[in-house]
């Protein structure tokens, strides 16, 4: 402990390092909510600082977990009380927003909201919008390859990545890609450490994709009498050839737990809703909307109708990001899933998940994202009950069942982290997972970068 410690202040000066319990048990866990801990936290300000621990850690064999705001939903910022963690939140700086090139160049710590404001205040965009972006960080995003609300019509994070510069697990850093749109020279190093949960390199900054801001945009809501009501009214507006820039979908019982917040009484009938927005020019938004109320009406939605102001606009919005917090308080506890699907398989992926869990005695809620058919499905229940526990494992198991039978994922967004490693090799064959230890070797040889997350531990590997 004490040899890490001296190790660490030789490298980085004091006030970087924290070590009091408190900060420690904070930031040694993420939004899993798995308890964590660990000898310190060094907080750098500039790359050096992070070079400096990286070498410290080759040189003491101490290893690290580099994290952001800490947002993941899956363990892949919880730490162990031998690790120290690098907590990249304080390298927050926007370097540079280049109109021509259209690219901008950010820290890791950037908050992902900040970076969407800072470029929209220069008539840009940067596509990708996490729930979380208000309190996530970039770095954080493009470690996990957030995906998020605008998934369908602009991509996800990895689409938005044209350069990195990392330090590797000896010290060493690498500017990886740049900042054009097109370049096939090589492995494309860059999408290899997009997603790969702080076990590969440590960003020290990013080069983001940027696109036009669109001009215009409107919220519609739409109301269905089904459970299946709003998946079915998400196919007719693509088959209809809008393409929304967000089409997220709520069951009636994510529904009434924000209807409070929106001012609102559910009425009896409404069991999903869809919230729909479209992006353009002033009139094309104009003209998507009155096609998309006239689509959403004859796919049976028993109320449509426009956000009638920007502040609605921006409750409903609000509401929708914050679903996942307000769930939390309907149960002691929670287990957030993020399967994908097919979207052709949606409606009865979800029929058959829930069905599942109801067989268990376990509550299970449905949100998300029914654009890119990739769906949070919430089990409630009570951590004290042996009996719920065991459903609950059971459920968990049986939904990934169902979305993989459907040549589906385990998670469209969230990651791996330490919760789906075991659930992995369902999806993962045995030779990729090879491969993608083989490719953790080729950066961290001496596992120092966060190790045992985003791979299945070997021992029980079976081959
Ligand atoms: C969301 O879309 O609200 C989040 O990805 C859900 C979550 O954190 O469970
Ligand atoms: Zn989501």
């Amino acid at each position: 402990v004490s040899q890490t410690l001296d190790a660490l202040t030789r490298a980085v000066p004091p006030e970087t390092i924290l070590t009091d319990p408190a900060a420690r048990a904070a930031l040694a866990t993420d939004e899993s909510k798995i308890p964590g801990d660990c000898l310190a936290v060094v907080r750098p300000v500039t790359e050096a600082q992070v070079v400096a621990v990286l070498r410290a850690s080759a040189e003491h064999g101490f290893s690290i977990v580099p994290r952001g705001a800490g947002t993941a939903a899956t363990g892949a910022a919880v730490s162990r009380a031998d690790q120290v963690v690098l907590d990249l939140s304080a390298m927050n700086r926007i370097l540079e927003i280049d109109r021509r090139d259209l690219v901008a160049v950010v820290e890791p710590g950037v908050l992902t909201g900040a970076l969407q404001a800072a470029v929209e205040e220069q008539g840009l965009f940067y596509p990708p919008d996490p729930a979380s972006s208000a309190i996530s960080t970039i770095g954080g995003n493009v470690a996990t390859c957030a995906g998020g609300l605008r998934a369908l019509k602009y991509g996800v994070t990895r689409d938005y990545v044209l350069g990195i510069r990392a330090a590797l697990a000896d010290g060493s850093v690498v500017d990886l890609g740049g900042r054009n749109l097109k370049s096939v020279v090589g492995y494309d190093l860059v999408r290899l450490l997009v997603g790969s949960e702080g076990t590969l390199a440590v960003f020290l900054r990013l080069v983001l994709r940027l696109i036009p801001r669109p001009a215009a945009f409107e919220t519609v809501l739409a109301s269905f009498e089904t459970v299946e009501g709003g998946l079915l009214a998400a196919d007719a507006l693509l088959a209809a050839g809008l393409l929304p820039r967000a089409l997220e979908y709520l069951d009636r019982d994510v529904l009434a737990v924000v209807a409070p917040a929106l001012g609102e009484k559910l009425g009896d009938r409404v069991q999903s809703r869809l919230l729909v927005e479209l992006d353009g020019s002033e009139t094309a938004v104009r003209e998507d909307a009155g096609r998309a109320l006239e689509v959403l009406g004859k796919a049976g939605a028993i109320e449509a109708r426009r956000a009638r102001t920007a502040v609605e606009r921006d409750e409903l919005w609000l509401a929708r990001r914050s679903v996942s917090k307000t769930v939390r308080t309907l149960a002691p506890a929670k287990k957030s899933e993020d399967l994908g699907v097919p979207r052709s398989r949606l409606a009865e992926a979800i029929a058959a998940i829930k069905a599942a869990g109801r067989a268990e005695g376990i509550r299970v809620l449905a949100y998300g994202h029914a654009g890119d058919a990739n769906l949070h499905v919430n089990f409630l229940y009570d951590p004290a009950s042996p009996q719920q526990r065991a459903g609950l494992e059971r459920a968990i198991a049986a939904a990934r069942k169902e979305a993989l039978a459907r040549g589906g994922t385990i998670s469209g967004e969230h990651g791996v982290g330490l919760l789906k490693r075991e659930a992995m090799r369902d999806e993962v064959g045995p030779r990729a997972l090879d491969l993608m230890r083989g490719v953790k070797r080729a950066f961290d040889p001496d596992d120092r970068l966060n190790p045992g997350k985003a791979l299945p531990p070997h021992e029980t590997d079976g081959d």
